[in-house]
């Protein structure tokens, strides 16, 4: 089934200058590009996309994170875009993501892991009305 998803390119995706791996990775998927944009986020943007863990310990060091740089926003639309993206992102430590994966390759970190994808295809309706309101 066709699915949209929300993805981002992290800070640390930028500022290592991955950015073309990264979205290789996807378009060699087959993975369709709908929307994408450069942006530095403020705190209120990043407590929208991240709603479910704003009372968490690990928030605080997240925000700053997110909103410490540009970092690029997209949607990508296929089949099963959803669960395609979270498998091709890898496990959310990047110290224990498999190799094959983004993260595993490519991040050593529990935090700056570079990517994110929606969890399921109601998170990818809500965080593409954050990002891409006029989708
Ligand atoms: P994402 O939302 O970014 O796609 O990542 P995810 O689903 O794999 O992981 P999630 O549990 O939603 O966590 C969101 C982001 O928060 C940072 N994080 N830090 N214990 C920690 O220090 C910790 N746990 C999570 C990561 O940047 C993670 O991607
Ligand atoms: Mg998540």
């Amino acid at each position: 089934m066709t699915q949209r998803t929300l993805v981002l390119l992290k800070p640390d995706t930028v500022r290592r200058g991955l950015v073309g791996e990264v979205l290789s990775r996807f378009e060699a998927k087959g993975l369709t590009i709908v929307a994408m944009e450069h942006r530095t986020i403020d705190a209120a943007t990043a407590d929208e996309h991240y709603a479910e863990h704003v009372e968490r310990d690990f928030y605080p060091p997240l925000r700053a994170f997110v909103t410490s740089g540009p970092l690029v926003a997209l949607v990508l639309e296929g089949d099963e875009a959803v669960e395609v993206v979270r498998a091709l992102n890898g496990a959310t430590d990047g110290r224990k993501a498999a190799p094959g994966t983004i993260r595993g390759d490519l991040s050593l970190s529990n935090r700056e892991n570079l990517v994110h994808g929606s969890d399921s295809p109601e998170s990818a309706d809500r965080e593409i009305k954050i990002w891409f309101p006029h989708l």
